[in-house]
């Protein structure tokens, strides 16, 4: 607040916050106690007017000055000295609505909300371009990494080739307890809960929904394509065994929920899913809640973004970010020129998924006896799947019921072909379970 005070001589541009939540309450706290860095990096002060909440009696941890809190929306749409808004409301609506009537009434809007943006973006940066104005999303995708910024700007030189990223920090938090602690979603899920690191309704964070959304987010930047997040191939981590990650771990390997975008001969191939990356890379030590983006470029080669996707100050960080950048006017070119879900032809189109190739591990539940080894080998060879390895794990003693747990890891194979074959094996009287298939990452 001293900041903001002792600023007022210099020039100011206006801005407001809509919704105060954990979120908007760090970035009231870096216009307010750190306004001296807008003031460096800007050559202005962001001057926080108003900031918008539902019910004025909730508490709130950020000492706001006199009069900037307000319930009525009208405050901000009518002031016209206000030129910059944080909308940093959640969900579809009244996010979206609020978003319309910003733009309308002449306000550049800078937000977090990635599920608005995979769901409306087209409308709303349409309706943005119509007005002039622009949409600042930063820290949409990946919180405090700046992934934005850096594909849509810093890369621009380069065609992207392929990207790959953990986007959810929900779920890698959960893989990597799992791993550490041996202990099964589930547990892991509840104890998240308790420590405030998991939504009481995880749902989107673990069925991959949360990453196809940014990951589409990110295609469309990097890639042109236009897909609608919905029909990105999509696996949580919440079929995830305990099992499966020591069987990883033994082959070298941990697991991670990865999305993919990368260019292939039939056009862009997209996908979410729980995948074995080889262990001591840069991406399977990603621990914890943190989030990573690995972007290939032509002419950059490999570059590796880390840091955390999600929580107060680290989304804070991009929301100012993209206040300062709006108030100097850099968004507003970078907006224009980006035509971002304009009406132009997508430049790639979203590959077949059947057409994409991988290696694969494979996970059977088989009885133990003479032929059947040869029998599964016999369909993969079929499907033109080649073996790399395989193990199986006799217990000592007498299994139960005679079934034992196979594990094959193949050569890269072609996905439609991989996806024959399972169904094939999982009709052979002697596999006893569904075939466990993930992706492998080397
Ligand atoms: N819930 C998300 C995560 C952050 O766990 O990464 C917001 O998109």
């Amino acid at each position: 607040m001293e900041h903001q005070a002792r600023a007022e001589a210099m020039e100011k541009t206006n801005v407001a916050i809509v919704g105060m939540g954990t979120v908007g309450a760090g970035v009231a706290r870096l216009l307010l106690d750190h306004g001296d860095r807008t003031a460096r990096h800007a050559g202005r002060t962001l001057w926080l007017e108003k900031v918008v909440v539902q019910d004025l009696a909730k508490p709130r941890n950020v000492d706001l000055p006199k009069g900037v809190l307000t319930n009525d929306l009208n405050d901000v749409l009518n002031d016209p000295s206000i030129e910059v808004v944080a909308q940093l409301i959640g969900g579809l609506e009244p996010a979206r609505s609020i978003m319309m009537k910003l733009l309308e009434s002449g306000k550049d809007v800078v937000t977090a909300n990635k599920a608005l943006l995979a769901e409306f973006g087209p409308e709303l940066f349409d309706r943005a371009r119509e007005l002039g104005r622009s949409i600042a999303f930063e820290a949409s995708v990946a919180g405090g990494i700046p992934i934005i910024t850096n594909i849509s700007q810093c890369l621009s030189a380069n065609q992207v080739q392929s990207l790959q990223a953990i986007l959810n920090g929900t779920s890698n938090y959960i893989v990597s307890e799992m791993e550490e602690s041996e202990a099964a979603f589930e547990s892991v899920v509840l104890e998240a809960q308790r420590l405030g690191l998991a939504e009481a309704d995880p749902t989107l964070d673990v069925n991959g929904s949360d990453a196809a959304q940014k990951l589409a987010i990110l295609a469309h930047l990097a890639f042109g394509a236009r897909v609608h997040w919905s029909e990105i191939p999509l696996q949580g981590i919440d079929q995830l065994q305990l099992v499966d990650l020591k069987y990883a771990n033994q082959l070298g390997y941990r697991v991670k929920l990865i999305a993919v975008a990368k260019l292939i001969a039939g056009g862009l191939e997209l996908h979410v899913s729980p995948t074995l990356v080889k262990m001591f890379t840069p991406m399977s030590e990603v621990r914890g809640a943190n989030n990573a983006i690995s972007v290939v470029g032509d002419a950059v080669g490999r570059v590796f973004f880390h840091g955390l996707g999600a929580g107060q100050m680290p989304t804070a960080s991009a929301v100012v970010a993209d206040m300062m950048d709006t108030a100097v006017g850099r968004t507003g070119l970078t907006f224009k020129t980006l035509e971002l879900w304009s009406d132009q032809e997508a430049r790639v189109q979203m590959a077949d998924p059947a057409t994409t190739r991988s290696r694969y591990y494979v996970r059977l539940q088989v009885l133990d006896q003479p032929g059947v080894l040869s029998q599964i080998t016999g369909v993969l060879g079929e499907n033109n799947i080649s073996i790399a390895s395989v193990i199986q794990h006799s217990p000592d003693g007498q299994s139960e019921n005679n079934v034992v747990p196979l594990i094959v890891m193949t050569h890269e194979a072609h996905e439609g072909e991989a996806d024959a074959a399972m169904k094939k094996i999982e009709q052979l009287e002697t596999v006893k379970s569904s075939c466990i298939r993930m992706r492998v990452l080397d």
